[in-house]
Parts: structure tokens; sequence; C-alpha cells
């Protein structure tokens, strides 16, 4: 099948929910992937933020091979060492008063079930959320994402969530002053699809003592900052807070659906058996594919290696365009214009990078091991790509 037959087939069968780029993958390794006329790209993109380790890591791969071999799946009606390994190490990550964890398959399920939690927890009903922050399309993870036109033809059904500026503490405080029914905040740290937009760390620390202040439960959807993706395994060590559940998906699994939640001691002391569950939650493949991926990233120092990439890539973009942001492997280059055409000419070129619904910001999520010679390759293209196109 040539690349149009691939497209052809694939729109003809699949519902129309995804704009898609016009190439369709082979294979990938390391930073590269491959299309299937041949075509190679450096993956600035990862899968959409999803490959920590690039594509195909050895170590990940060989976890998963040696699993299926062995069992490829049983519920959490059962133990498994597995489960149990990846537990252990996982929370040995997670900042100290989240030492529990509750495995599932997908971002918006654990941001689902992170809410769930804690309307179990605080026994109250509503959602406090962000203006432009993105949890995931269920219908409960819709609920408190707040991008109008995802939310505008469900609001009949969605539960109840207000929306506030990100960013603005006199806001979250007058919500929560004026309804005695939230349950939760929630916000993603830094706000991926809306252009990698953070705070001043000083205003999660305020809203950590506005949560507590008023009994709710705040959540850090880490869906895309986890993982060491932003120099440390959750962006809340970097500002000196803790969350009392945080979401994390993405870059567990290198490419294998898995989500978590972790959860705060308190919180999960008042969970019992029955409350929630997931048939594939916790699948052995999967934990091993966590565990592989975890490993690799502790024992070649790569969180470390995030930052260093971080800064490469800042000191050297910069001088080309309006704005470089962001931590570690999840970045925002702002342009002067729309940047459309030079994503479409980045891939001409053979760079893969992302968009975001800031028309003027390209997103970067490298892998975290993404080598220096790769990096500087791909700043060649870019900076030469972006003169040519003249969008700075
Ligand atoms: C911050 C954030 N939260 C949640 C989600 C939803 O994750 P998933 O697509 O795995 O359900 C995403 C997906 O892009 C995301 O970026």
């Amino acid at each position: 099948m040539n690349t149009q037959e691939i497209i052809d087939i694939e729109d003809a069968f699949q519902i129309p929910t995804y704009n898609k780029l016009p190439i369709a993958l082979a294979k990938g390794e390391g930073c590269y992937v491959w299309d299937t006329e041949g075509k190679k790209y450096l993956d600035f993109y990862g899968g959409h933020c999803v490959t920590p380790l690039g594509h195909c890591p050895p170590r990940v791969v060989k976890a998963i091979q040696e699993q299926t071999e062995r069992i490829l799946f049983y519920s959490n009606v059962v133990y498994s060492p597995l489960r149990a390994k990846c537990a252990e190490l996982i929370t040995s990550l997670a900042p100290e008063t989240l030492k529990h964890v509750y495995f599932c398959n997908s971002g918006a399920e654990a941001n689902e079930t992170a809410l769930k939690l804690a309307r179990t927890f605080t026994g109250k009903n509503s959602i406090l959320a962000m203006n432009a922050g993105f949890h995931g399309r269920t219908i409960g993870s819709l609920s408190a994402t707040g991008i109008e036109k995802y939310r505008a033809p469900y609001l009949n059904i969605l539960p109840p969530a207000s929306f506030i500026p990100f960013g603005s503490i006199d806001e979250a405080k007058k919500a929560l002053e004026e309804s005695d029914d939230i349950a939760a905040i929630i916000l993603e740290p830094i706000q991926s699809m809306a252009g990698i937009v953070e705070q001043d760390p000083s205003y999660y620390k305020e809203l950590r003592e506005l949560a507590s202040k008023f009994g709710v439960a705040l959540i850090f959807d880490e869906v895309q900052t986890g993982v060491g993706r932003t120099g440390t395994f959750s962006i809340s060590d970097q500002y000196g807070i803790k969350p009392d559940l945080i979401t994390m998906a993405k870059s567990l699994g290198s490419g294998l659906p898995v989500g978590v939640v972790f959860v705060s001691d308190r919180i999960a002391a008042s969970v019992k058996p029955g409350d929630h569950g997931s048939t594939f939650g916790g699948g052995m493949v999967s934990m091993a594919a966590v565990i592989g991926t975890i490993e690799t990233i502790i024992d070649e120092n790569l969180m470390e290696h995030a930052v260093r990439i971080n800064n490469r890539l800042k000191e050297a973009l910069s001088p080309h365009v309006v704005d470089v942001r962001g931590r570690g492997c999840l970045m925002g280059v702002e342009c002067a214009e729309p940047v459309k055409p030079l994503i479409s000419a980045l891939r001409e070129a053979g760079v893969l990078v992302g968009s975001s619904f800031d028309p003027n910001v390209i997103r970067l999520m490298p892998p975290v091991n993404t080598p220096m010679d790769e990096l500087e390759s791909f700043i060649d293209i870019f900076t030469k790509t972006v003169a040519e196109l003249e969008v700075a």
C-alpha cells in the first residue's frame, strides 16, 4: 500500500475525530521515525509527548518481550510480582505524602479517577478548574477541561465545574469563598495545549494553601509534565509543594497505554474495595513497560539530561524567535507569525514538532535521552527553516 492508499482506508473506516499529518509511519528507533516511503524524520513531537526514551527503547522492548512470554494479562483480582515492583518503584519517586497509587490506562482515565476520589473524600461535588486547561475528552475529564469548543456540546451532561483564569489567586479565593461544594482544584501545572503556559512558583504554593484552608483536594494533572520530563519525577517537587492527587500517563509506558494516580495517604485511607476499578489497569505487560521506562530514566540520569536539553534549546533558539519557554523536554517556541507553515516546512525538512492552541506556538517534546548530536541537528534545521520562512 502506498501512503495515499493507507490514508484513504483509514479515513474511510475511522470516525473523523483527528486532524492528521499526511504521513504513514512504518518504524521508529531512538529519536527517529520512518514513513512508509522510507523518509526519515527527527521526532521532536514524540508521538504527542509519549516517548521519553525515543522509539523502541531496547530495555523497555526487552522487558515487554520477556513479559509477553510469561503472562500477558491478569486483572487486579490477583496479585502480581510485576505490579508490586512497579508500585514500589514508582511511589519511591513520588512526593513523600503520596505513597499510594492507582493504575489505569490513559490520562483521561487517571483524571476521572482523581476527580472521583476527591469527591468521595471531601463529600463535595463541584470542581474548580482553569480556563484553557486540558484534561481529556471523556465526559468526566471534559468536565474539567477549560476549552469552550470541547465542552459546549455536552454542557447538559457534564458534572458541575467552574473555571477561573490560570494564574489568578484572587479568582481562586473568590470561587472557594462563594461555594462550599468544591471538591477539587485541578490544573495542568504547565498548560501544554494552551501553548506551554506556566506561572510563578509562588502561585502553586498559594493554591496549595488555599486548597488546604478550604478542605479541597489539589489535583496536579501531570499527564505531560510527569515521569521526569520537566527535570524532576513530579514537577511539584520544583515548586516545593505536595498536591493531594497527581495524575500521570503519556511517557509512563514508553508508548504502551498506562496511566497512574498518585494518592495522598489521607485520601487512600478513605477508599474501600469496590469504590473504583479498571479491568486492564495494572496489567502485567504495561507494568513491565513502566518499570523499564523508569529504571532507564533513573540509571541514565535522564532527568538531568532533560534540563541540559532545555538549556541548550533556549540558548540556541532564543535569538531567532519571540520566546522559548517550558521546563526540561516540554517546551514552547513562540514565533511572531502563525506557525502552521513552519510546522509543514519542518516536516518537509525531516523534523516533526507539535502545534498548540496558540497559533504562534510550536511545542517541542523530544525524548529526555536525545543525544547532543541530534539536538544540534534539530537546532540547525529549525534555525535555517525559520530564517527561510521569516516567521520569527
Ligand atoms: C495534560 C493532559 N491531561 C490529560 C490528557 C488526556 O490524556 P489521554 O489522551 O491519554 O486520555 C492529555 C492528552 O493530551 C493531556 O495533555
